[in-house]
C-alpha cells in the first residue's frame, strides 16, 4: 500500500497518525450523528456485505454490523484500525489505501465513506475504487461536510480563517475542504468513475453538535484536526491567539445553559452502479 504517494497524502497520513487517539473524544461525537442518515439512504439490510472506507474507529462497521450484515473497514492510519479493533474485536479492519482498495472487483453489496472522501488526495480514484469493489447494481454512499455558506460550525471557523489566517504557508495542495459540495458537479464525478448517475440521491442534514466549552471548536480544530491544524500550526503565536479569540466570538451566539449548541451540516449522496 503507498500511501506515501504525493505530499498531500504524506501530510494527511501523518496528521491521522498523529491523532487517532484524541479523534474519538473529540470528534465523534459529531461524525456519528450522520451514520444513520447514511446507512439509511445506502439501504444498508441484513447479511448484505458492506465495506467502510476511511472507517477511523470503525463506528461506520459497528452500526452496520448492529443490523446483521457484514462490515469490512478499511483505513490508512495503521493507529486508527488498532482502535478500531480494540473497539470492535469481532470486525475484519485492515490498513490499506481509498485510492487502490485490496478487494477484488464486485465483492461487496455497499460501499460506504463517512467523511473520508476530502481527506484522500484523488477522491475520483477514491470513486472508481468504490465503484470497482461493488457488485453491479451495488451502492456507494458518503457524507461530505457542507460550506459555511449551509453549515453554521463551518462557518465560525471559516470566518476565523479567512479574516485573520495567512493561508500561504506551504501546506500541500489537497482537494477542496467542501468537495462536491454542489449536487450536479457530484454526480458529474460519479458518472465518471463508473457509477449511474441518474439514481444518485443527495440529501442535506442538520445535526446539533453539543459543544461542553467555548474554546472547545478552536482546541479540536488545533490538537486533533489534520487541515486546519497545520493551518494553525503554521501561524505565529498572535495570529492564533486572534483565530481563537474569532471562534470563539463565533460559538458564543449558540450558548445553550452550560453548552453551546452549534448546527453542523453535510451532504449524504447515495448512488448505484
Ligand atoms: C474524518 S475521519 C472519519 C472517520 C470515520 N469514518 C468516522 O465516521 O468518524 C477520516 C479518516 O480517513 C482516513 N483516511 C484518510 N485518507 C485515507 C486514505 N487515502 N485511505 C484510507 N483512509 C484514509 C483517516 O485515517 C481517518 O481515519
Amino acid at each position: 500500500m503507498n500511501v506515501h504517494a504525493d505530499d498531500f497524502a504524506r501530510f494527511e497520513h501523518a496528521g491521522w497518525e498523529r491523532v487517532a487517539d484524541k479523534y474519538d473524544s473529540v470528534w465523534s461525537s459529531l461524525t456519528r450523528q450522520f451514520i444513520s442518515y447514511l446507512i439509511n439512504a445506502a439501504g444498508v439490510s441484513a447479511s448484505m456485505s458492506v465495506l467502510d472506507v476511511a472507517c477511523g474507529p470503525g463506528y461506520v462497521s459497528a452500526a452496520v454490523k448492529q443490523l446483521g450484515a457484514i462490515p469490512t473497514g478499511i483505513d490508512f492510519s495503521e493507529k486508527m484500525i488498532a482502535i478500531a479493533k480494540q473497539m470492535s474485536p469481532d470486525i475484519a479492519f485492515f490498513q490499506g489505501n481509498a485510492q487502490d482498495l485490496p478487494f477484488a472487483n464486485s465483492s461487496f453489496d455497499r460501499v460506504l465513506i463517512n467523511f473520508g472522501l476530502l481527506h484522500v488526495s484523488q477522491p475520483e480514484q477514491a470513486c472508481a475504487e468504490a465503484c470497482r469493489v461493488l457488485r453491479s447494481r451495488g451502492r456507494f454512499a458518503f457524507t461530505v461536510w457542507a460550506g459555511p455558506e449551509e453549515s453554521p460550525g463551518a462557518k465560525v471557523v471559516n470566518d476565523a480563517i479567512q479574516a485573520h489566517a495567512k493561508m500561504n504557508v506551504g501546506l500541500p495542495e489537497g482537494p477542496p475542504r467542501y468537495l462536491y459540495g454542489e449536487k450536479e458537479e457530484c454526480r458529474k464525478v460519479l458518472e465518471q468513475a463508473g457509477f449511474d448517475g441518474s439514481s444518485m440521491t443527495y440529501e442535506t442534514r442538520t445535526v446539533e453538535w453539543h459543544l461542553p466549552s467555548m474554546r472547545y471548536l478552536f482546541e479540536a480544530e488545533r490538537d486533533a484536526g489534520v487541515r486546519t491544524a497545520g493551518l494553525l500550526a503554521r501561524q505565529s503565536p498572535e495570529t492564533l491567539e486572534v483565530i481563537r479569540g474569532a471562534i470563539e466570538n463565533g460559538i458564543r451566539r449558540y450558548a445553550k445553559g452550560n453548552e453551546f449548541v452549534v448546527p453542523m451540516t453535510a451532504h449524504v449522496v447515495v448512488v448505484s452502479k
